[in-house]
């Protein structure tokens, strides 16, 4: 009885105490007289946390209910306060003007016990700064024209797998098809190696990769991780799934040192890490693990955006023929114009660009960004102030669908991007790739792979949408990017190639 007793008061105590802590931080938004979500306990105002609903379709509520009425509104994640930005012009402040005050993101990083954490993306202060303008010279054009055979290549095995492919069965679930393709781009390119993810649809390095965004713990305990990353990292906290490590880890340090011992180049990033891990004249190189964990962002980064960027599009021509026409025309005459496809070729078709802008636009890999106040930030022209360590949100995917700024919005027309259209719009209401100084850094790259993929796909087939397709599209929840259910399913036809 006495024990009984004990345990019901300590629960009731717990209970008690969460509820007070609860409506405490519950009180932050409207002491500070911000409109906000009302949340719930103790999921805050993002109810979607129940796993039924998107991200991107959670912050696009959100974002219509209160735009207009502040320049940002209050958001919970659990107890947290989030600022989701409203309005354009305090978007440029974050991103841009007053980037110094919000080049954080906050994210956990274990550098010792989980290598591979410890990358660009999830970096911040002088770390993430002296990365960035190591890896910075990376990504220049010069180095992504040396690149572009390589994605070429790539390229063109892709189109001869699906040849055969097709010629068996005409109906193809496009996703899974076009991460083959992007992993293997990005195999070659970052890792050195040939991934062969094209041939055999297993192969290694697309299921670690796969396997690196699926989430280790659930979402409690890594809110807890990142509240308290100082206590994570004192317990060896990892983040990366151990065989996901392992399989990294172990394949760079292979590459650099059979490169090394062997004196082999290949024009690729590998080649420019190691370049920077033996750079004498840099007062700090990379470290191995530093490389392998560069190696492995470039990876992740680039091979789940960009085979999304490439199924939308994909998707979008399939239901609008005409732009598919055009398209393919423009790509037909750039072959016929150079001849082969070489990368002024690739240069040279604006019409492509403004395809994949509007996919980009429409279905947003990305659909938020997110940084962290550095300090207390006075918002520009209101006596309010975003506190140090608040956690702030841009919603791109709900700025580049909002029919102030492109007229029904649902509808795809690459022409929104055609030059004199596109100059007259807010820079602010582009978004994909991030702006000011920590953007995407692989936009060039990421661009070259899409255009790439596109231009030999058109040249080589023709798209209708299979009924397979669950329309309208909704998206898998607890994934970060947008991924449709079902996959997108189309049928493909070849056609005599230029
Ligand atoms: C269509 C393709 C892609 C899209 C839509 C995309 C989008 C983004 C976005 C939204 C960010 C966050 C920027 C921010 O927080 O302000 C980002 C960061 C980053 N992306 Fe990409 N990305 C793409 C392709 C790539 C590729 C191919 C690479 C590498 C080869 C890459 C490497 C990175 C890196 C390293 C960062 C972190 C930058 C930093 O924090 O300094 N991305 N990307
Ligand atoms: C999840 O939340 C949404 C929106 O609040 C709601 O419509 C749905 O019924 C919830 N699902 C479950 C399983 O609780
Ligand atoms: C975490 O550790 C770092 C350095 O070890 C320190 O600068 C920082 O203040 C600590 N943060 C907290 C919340 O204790
Ligand atoms: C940005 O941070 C600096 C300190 O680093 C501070 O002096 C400045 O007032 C901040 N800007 C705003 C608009 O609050």
């Amino acid at each position: 009885m006495e024990l009984i007793s004990i345990i019901a008061f300590v629960l009731i105590s717990i209970i008690t105490a969460a509820y007070i802590y609860f409506k405490n931080a519950f009180n932050y938004w409207k002491s500070r007289g911000i409109p906000f979500e009302e949340p719930i306990i103790p999921y805050g105002s993002v109810k979607g946390l129940n796993k039924t609903i998107h991200t991107s379709d959670i912050t696009k509520r959100i974002y219509d209910k209160f735009k207009g009425t502040a320049k940002y509104c209050g958001v919970y994640l659990m107890a947290a306060p989030i600022a989701m930005i409203l309005d354009l012009d305090l978007v440029k402040h974050i991103l841009v003007k007053d980037f110094s005050n919000f080049s954080d993101k906050g994210f956990y990083s274990n550098e010792e016990d989980d290598p591979l954490s410890a990358n660009l993306f999830t970096l911040d202060g002088d770390k993430w700064k002296k990365l960035r303008a190591k890896l910075t010279p990376t990504f220049t054009s010069g180095k992504m024209k040396i690149m572009f055979s390589h994605v070429v290549e790539v390229g063109e095995r892709f189109n001869d797998c699906l040849r055969g492919i097709v010629q068996e069965n005409n109906e193809v679930e496009i996703k899974d098809l076009l991460a083959r393709f992007t992993t293997d781009v990005i195999g070659t390119c970052a890792f050195g190696i040939e991934c062969n993810s094209l041939k055999d649809p297993n192969a290694g390095f697309k299921n670690m990769g796969e396997k690196a965004f699926r989430p280790r713990y659930p979402s409690l305990i890594q809110f807890l991780v990142i509240g308290m990353k100082n206590v994570s990292r004192r317990f060896h906290v990892k983040i990366m799934p151990d065989d996901v490590s392992e399989f990294f880890l172990r394949m760079v340090y292979n590459t650099v040192k059979y490169r090394e011992k062997n004196d082999v180049h290949r024009n690729d990033f590998m080649d420019i890490l190691i370049k920077l891990k033996n750079d004498k004249n840099a007062l700090e190189g990379l470290t191995l693990n530093e490389i392998a964990a560069q190696a492995f962002l470039f990876f992740l980064a680039g091979f789940e955006t960009s085979s999304t960027t490439l199924m939308f599009c994909l998707y979008e021509l399939s239901k609008n023929p005409d732009i598919q026409s055009k398209a393919r025309k423009v790509v037909q005459e750039a072959y016929e114009k150079h001849g082969t496809f070489t990368y002024e070729m690739m240069m040279d078709m604006p019409y492509i660009d403004h395809i994949l802008q509007e996919t980009l636009r429409r279905y947003p890999p990305v659909p938020f960004v997110s940084r962290i106040a550095k300090n207390d930030y006075n918002v520009p022209e209101t006596s309010n102030i975003i506190e140090k360590g608040t956690i702030i949100v841009i919603p791109t995917y709900a700025i580049q669908n909002d029919p102030e700024y492109y007229p029904d919005p649902e509808r795809f027309d690459p022409d929104r991007f055609a030059a004199d259209i596109a100059r007259e719009r807010d820079t602010m209401t582009w978004l994909p790739f991030s702006e000011g100084p920590r953007n995407c850094v692989g936009l060039r790259f990421g661009m070259m792979q899409a255009r790439t993929g596109l231009a030999i796909l058109l040249n080589n087939f023709e798209f209708t949408l299979n009924s397979k397709t669950i329309e309208p599209l909704s998206y898998i929840p607890d994934c970060f990017v947008l991924n449709p259910k079902g996959g997108v399913h189309l049928n493909l036809i070849p056609i005599k190639s230029k």
